[in-house]
């Protein structure tokens, strides 16, 4: 399937069931066919997480230093990382031993998923850097027709980060499989996200992502976010979304 194609299928469709539709197939389909492929042999204990390098030159982003991004990737997100394996072993060992009480278990497992969500996110952020943030036809296609147009998408997405200056939380634009439609959403923290949801373009709104260069200058950092989206590995997910969906 050409973006060609996909871009022509967009056009014909309503925002709702954009990415099956567009593939002629069924939600219900695609989700089949994505547990098909998945590995359902690793044992989720034995987990060891690595960091992922960038896919970047953190000296060459806009607008967005190397001092902050390899800090961010370090030890934020390289934070992340190391928690989670801990955690991971944590949990284990906390198992075995039938002395542990319900809620202190618990207590491991409410880190186990805000640690999740933080690795999985920044991964997402990280990879969705580095390009020139010029929006592909067939990507402002797609958005044209889920939101109106893609500046009411860009102007909700802004909108949404603004709301999350000086606080912590996520803007991402997602597909939703369950409801079939392209949103924007706003998340308080890494572990609230909508059930059945496919990140396509992450953007981390923690002040650690931009108080190192920006202060509290929020809207400054958003611009810098958009100046170095990079659309290519924004299509990657669509396609690999759409793939599924065949
Ligand atoms: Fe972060």
């Amino acid at each position: 399937m050409t973006i060609d194609k996909v871009r022509r299928n967009m056009l014909k469709t309503s925002s709702a069931g954009i990415i099956a539709t567009a593939f002629g197939t069924t939600t219900a389909q695609a989700q089949s066919q994505a547990m098909g492929a998945a590995n359902l042999q690793i044992n989720a204990f034995h987990v060891e997480h690595e960091l992922k390098p960038l896919a970047f030159k953190s000296s060459l982003l806009d607008g967005l230093s190397a001092r902050l991004i390899d800090s961010h990737w370090a030890n934020n997100y390289g934070g992340s990382v190391r928690a989670l394996n801990t955690v991971n072993k944590r949990l284990a060992e906390a198992l075995a031993a039938t002395d542990t009480p319900a809620f202190i278990y618990n207590d491991l497992k409410r880190e186990h998923l805000m640690r999740t969500g933080s690795v999985i996110l920044h991964e997402y952020y990280f990879d969705n850097l580095g390009g020139d943030g010029k929006a592909p036809a067939s990507v402002r296609s797609l958005l044209a027709a889920s939101f109106g147009d893609f500046n009411r998408w860009e102007t909700e997405y802004r909108k949404i980060g603004a709301g999350l200056g000086g606080g912590a939380g996520w803007v991402v634009l997602a597909y939703n499989r369950h409801f079939q439609v392209l949103e924007n959403y706003w998340m308080a923290d890494h572990m609230h996200s909508p059930a059945d949801s496919v990140p396509l373009l992450v953007m981390d709104m923690y002040e650690h992502s931009y108080q190192m260069d920006y202060g509290s200058a929020t809207a400054r950092y958003i611009d810098a976010f958009f100046s170095n989206i990079n659309w290519d590995e924004v299509m990657l997910r669509i396609e690999a979304l759409a793939r599924t969906a065949k």
